[in-house]
């Protein structure tokens, strides 16, 4: 079936699981209005918002901060991570928001044990005390970064003690080789895989190359396709890490990371228009399992009725770029942004905010995803 054959085809819109939006003071690399319009002219009517931000999303004060920017600024819906407080008394605070969960990153575990079981016990508190219980999960990175030439190295049985939780609370993200994606199965954790990941392979140490994790070999980078056509793959999730070109060319201080919002999911697309995914592999990826994995499928993620009117039109193409780029985040990778697939809408929250590549105008009521689904969890459950 060649779905460039068939017009325009209509799909639930993206949700990325894993985005840095940057705004408060990194806003002069991106900011919550331009990465979000980024995120919109492709398709992604759902962003969740990492917590590495200055000032960090670890404490209520922080968090408030970030809600408040994203409510006033984003054209998609959005949700935010926490990263986990220094103290406990802090967790308490954090229950009263309307958070995704904990992003626990490598250097949360360094002090392993005691760390483990600290976090372990922020999010049963944070389930427990939770005014807005529909997600909560703790989203890992599994790949020890700093062992980055030796290869990959998945540190999930480190996260066992995490994994009192249940595993179902457990999400692994940027696997970006099989190992990690098979020891995420193994333990029953969800995992996403990156464009990056799946699209380029590891080609010497170059500064305009680097990304945390590294990029692998292409023989990895081929088994993460294999395994993501066979559906060990949970879902897509960018890491959109925008940063300066200035910032992406000194070997010395080098950011790691690319600007992905602009154009993932029509790259993504070329897997479909290739025959190496399925229509329903694609929205599966891209917005069914995420929704799931947020813990908000109930009115996120798939076209049923109750939904919430987040629906994109595409058309498959040829290869080609995108005319505009709307993010600040400057790629040192020229082709990054060549993909398959043009948009022809974006309805967000029932607003037509795109259309056949121009933006309307419209400003869409947007809202945290989180707080949404859980307002109407209970008073609607789709057929
Ligand atoms: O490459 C990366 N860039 N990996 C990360 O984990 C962080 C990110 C960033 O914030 O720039
Ligand atoms: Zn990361
Ligand atoms: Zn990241």
């Amino acid at each position: 079936l060649d779905y460039r054959d068939m017009g325009g085809i209509v799909l639930p819109g993206m949700i990325d699981l894993h985005v840095h939006l940057r705004g408060l003071k990194l806003s002069y690399k991106e900011d919550e209005a331009t990465s979000t319009r980024a995120a919109a002219a492709s398709g992604i009517t759902l962003v969740a918002d990492m917590p590495n931000t200055m000032p960090p999303l670890r404490s209520k004060s922080a968090i408030d901060a970030k809600l408040a920017a994203l409510r006033r600024m984003s054209l998609v819906d959005y949700a935010v991570y926490a990263g986990v407080p220094d103290e406990p008394e802090e967790a308490r605070g954090l229950a009263e928001l309307p958070i995704a969960g904990f992003k626990v990153y490598p250097e949360d575990l360094e002090e392993r044990r005691g760390t483990l079981r600290r976090i372990a016990r922020l999010h049963k508190l944070l389930i427990l005390h939770a005014e807005h219980p529909v997600a909560l999960k703790s989203i890992v990175e599994a790949e020890d970064t700093r062992a980055a030439m030796r290869g990959c190295w998945a540190e999930l049985a480190g996260l066992m003690e995490v994994l009192d939780l249940g595993p179902a609370r457990l999400h692994v993200t940027h696997a970006s080789c099989p190992s990690t994606v098979l020891a995420a199965k193994k333990v029953g954790a969800t995992v996403d895989a990156t464009p990056h990941h799946l699209f380029y392979s590891l080609r010497g140490s170059d500064c305009g190359w680097r990304v945390n994790p590294p990029l692998r070999s292409k023989a990895e980078r081929l088994s993460m396709l294999k395994l993501l056509a066979e559906g060990m793959v949970d879902a897509l999730a960018s890491d959109h890490a925008p940063h300066l070109l200035r910032e992406r060319i000194d070997p010395l201080s080098c950011s790691p990371g690319f600007a992905w919002l602009d154009s993932w999911p029509l790259l993504a697309a070329c897997l479909v228009a290739s025959g190496t995914l399925s229509l329903q592999d694609y929205a599966r990826l891209t917005s069914l399992n995420p929704a799931r994995i947020l813990g908000i499928d109930s009115v996120y993620g798939s076209l049923q009725p109750g939904m919430r009117a987040n629906i994109v039109v595409i058309k498959l193409e040829r290869w080609h770029r995108p005319a505009r780029i709307y993010s600040k985040g400057e790629n040192p990778i020229e082709n990054i942004i060549e993909v398959c697939a043009a948009l022809k809408a974006v309805i967000v929250g029932g607003t037509l905010v795109y259309l056949d590549g121009e933006f309307t105008g419209e400003k869409p009521e947007t809202v945290n995803a989180i707080e949404y689904a859980s307002t109407y969890l209970a008073s609607s459950s789709p057929p």
